[in-house]
């Protein structure tokens, strides 16, 4: 007998970033951070977990029909916390069927390019650990899964609530209060949009995890951002979306983005992560707010070169419209793809 379950996760956007370890081996952040849950229809990963007795004895994970390592410490921890949760309830009830101890079998798709700094780990690891945690049949709610998926990739934690979403640094060394919440749900402020710019679908130069130890290590910005930039900037963000004042956020927004890739500029040796492209798409938001006389337009990037614009619908053609438009002229930009803010956790 198979045992089968099937969820999706979608991608978060960060406007304020996570970038620093304080303990690396469980994912703890030295910063909180903040982002906005995109819509489950664009940028997805839609994940199948399933059990037998009559698989192979390892567990395996296929990640766009290709064989992934399932060895690494992160994977391992989330299979062995979902593991002992199931097994809590199995002691419990005798009658359940004995599915801890059956090899486990993941099957992914991302319908976007994995690991081009499009925020594919989040979704992949919030859409593996929830997939376990249905076939499971666990009781826990998305703050406790959130601690689970925190260790696959840290930024997976935010991917289990959908709208706008913290996660905060917490404190104890067991890292059991590193959680995400919900800050408003999608529907506190559904004109929300995030235009995405791909500018390059290859894989990053260097990733998050090697990038964000070496910035702590050599950064000497960094401690100014972690211990009194973002701490000041989650609260004025949270404010902002809770008063959605659009002007607030993008200028947080873009400023946390810049402040981010300042230090990663402070890193030694240092880490490019824009490139002509991405700063072209910074002129272009520039122009269309001095145009509009007021913020209608933020940018933010990740640990890539790829843009992400967020705008409110209201503003879609000054926005979204100049973006297409001169996505015709533009060298590099190789794509487009607007997008709602999620409504509901999926
Ligand atoms: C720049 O979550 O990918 O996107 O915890 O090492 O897997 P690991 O890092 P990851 O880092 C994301 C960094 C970021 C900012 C953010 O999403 O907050």
């Amino acid at each position: 007998q198979i045992y089968k379950a099937s969820t999706t996760a979608p991608v978060n956007i960060a406007v304020i970033k996570y970038w620093g370890k304080r303990d690396p081996k469980l994912n703890l952040p030295t910063n909180s951070s903040l982002s906005v849950t995109l819509s489950q229809s664009d940028l997805r990963t839609h994940t199948t977990a399933s059990c037998a007795a009559t698989y192979p004895s390892q567990d395996s994970l296929l990640l766009n029909g290709q064989d992934q390592d399932v060895s690494g410490a992160r994977t391992q921890a989330c299979f062995r916390e979902l593991r002992s949760l199931r097994q809590k309830l199995e002691k419990s009830d005798p009658s359940m069927p004995k599915l801890s101890t059956l090899p486990l079998k993941i099957v992914s798709e991302n319908n976007f390019p994995t690991a081009a700094g499009l925020a594919s780990s989040a979704a992949g690891f919030a859409a593996l650990v929830r997939a376990i945690a249905n076939l499971y049949e666990l009781k826990e709610n998305e703050t406790e899964l959130s601690r689970i998926a925190r260790q696959g990739s840290g930024s997976a934690c935010r991917s289990l609530f959908g709208g706008y979403v913290g996660w905060e640094k917490g404190s104890k060394e067991d890292g059991s209060d590193s959680v995400a919440y919900q800050v408003a749900p999608a529907s506190h402020w559904p004109q929300m949009r995030a235009l995405i710019l791909v500018v390059s679908a290859a894989k990053k130069g260097v990733s998050s995890t090697t990038g964000m130890q070496t910035t702590v290590a050599t950064s000497s910005l960094f401690p100014q951002r972690a211990n009194e930039t973002v701490p000041r900037r989650m609260k004025e963000m949270e404010k902002a979306i809770q008063e959605k004042d659009f002007e607030a956020f993008g200028n947080i927004t873009m400023m946390d983005s810049n402040s981010f890739h300042a230090t990663c500029l402070d890193t030694y040796p240092p880490i490019f992560y824009l490139n002509d492209v991405s700063r072209a798409a910074i002129k272009v938001v520039e122009a269309i707010n001095v145009v509009a006389g007021k913020i209608i337009a933020a940018y933010t990037f990740d640990a890539g070169p790829n843009a992400v614009i967020y705008y409110l619908k209201e503003n879609e053609a000054e926005v979204a419209g100049l973006f297409k438009a001169a996505i015709g002229e533009k060298e590099g930009w190789t794509g487009i793809r607007g997008d709602a803010v999620l409504a509901n956790n999926g």
